[in-house]
């Protein structure tokens, strides 16, 4: 039985994507900030799949937990799975240094840390690293720049590490998703633009598991965001996105 670790399991879209790896009999390992929030979905994975789950705390402004997670990780995942996140308050971040450092932490320092360990306890044996970033890290908007900032970052490194493994077991996968129907958007977004957190969820999996390198989830994302990348300046500079 293969076993996948998924970092913030509590998130909506990482909670999807432990039922997904459930229903494809992977044994699996959770993290969360409080365990105890884990359990619900632990009770849910043990009782509707004949599987092994394991639950552990991370916390991604806590160095040392990284670490700890490191370390405890008893079986080393054939596939790990990134969803922490943290979006943020913009306008309170411009004047607050705690909110600004919580993006950058959450979003970028804090994993590049546990991309560290996991990386090293992982090399020897390979397998499969899954970040999950955000069409916000595809350019700096007025509107979510400090998580943007921060996501672009988490983009940069996964695709750097993917390259520096390119001959290696060791393999990296960026996932670049547009606008998903969870928490964190609360009801910002709807239409036709918005996956459900369990659409999103099973096209990461599946496309993760066969070998993907980097992709949009909703493909349309990459021409948008291929459009908005090539906006020239002056004209961007004067459009409300
Ligand atoms: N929703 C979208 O439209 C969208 C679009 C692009 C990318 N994404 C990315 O998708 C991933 C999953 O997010 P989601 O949409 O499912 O939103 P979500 O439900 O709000 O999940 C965010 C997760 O991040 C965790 N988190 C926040 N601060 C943390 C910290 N300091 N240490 C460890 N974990 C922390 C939260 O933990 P708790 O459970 O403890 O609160 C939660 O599990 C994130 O990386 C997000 O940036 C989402």
């Amino acid at each position: 039985m293969k076993t996948a670790l998924v970092i913030s399991g509590t998130s909506d879209l990482g909670g999807e994507i432990a039922l997904d790896l459930a229903k494809r009999n992977f044994s699996l390992q959770l993290t969360a900030r409080n365990p105890i929030d884990l359990q619900k979905l632990e009770q849910e994975l043990i009782s509707k799949n004949r599987i092994k789950v394991s639950t552990f705390r991370f916390d991604a402004q806590d160095i040392q937990s990284s670490s700890t997670l490191v370390q405890n990780l008893d079986i080393i995942p054939d596939i790990v799975f990134i969803c922490t996140g943290y979006l943020g308050e913009n306008e309170r971040a411009l004047r607050d240094r705690e909110e600004m450092l919580r993006i950058i932490d959450t979003n970028f320092r804090g994993l590049a840390i546990l991309l560290q360990g996991l990386a090293q306890k992982m090399e020897p044996v390979g397998g499969i690293i899954v970040g999950i970033s955000s069409v916000s890290g595809e350019r700096g908007r007025q509107g979510n720049f400090f998580y943007g900032s921060a996501k672009s970052a988490f983009t940069t490194l996964i695709d750097g590490y993917r390259h520096f493994y390119s001959d290696d077991k060791l393999k990296f996968v960026t996932v670049i998703p547009g606008f998903i129907k969870t928490k964190m958007l609360q009801e910002k977004t709807s239409g036709l633009m918005t996956l459900s957190a369990k659409k999103a969820a099973s096209i990461i999996v599946r496309k993760s598991l066969k070998g993907s390198h980097k992709f949009f989830v909703g493909g349309i994302w990459y021409w948008v965001m291929m459009i908005i990348r090539n906006i020239p300046e002056s004209i961007f500079l004067k459009l409300k996105i």
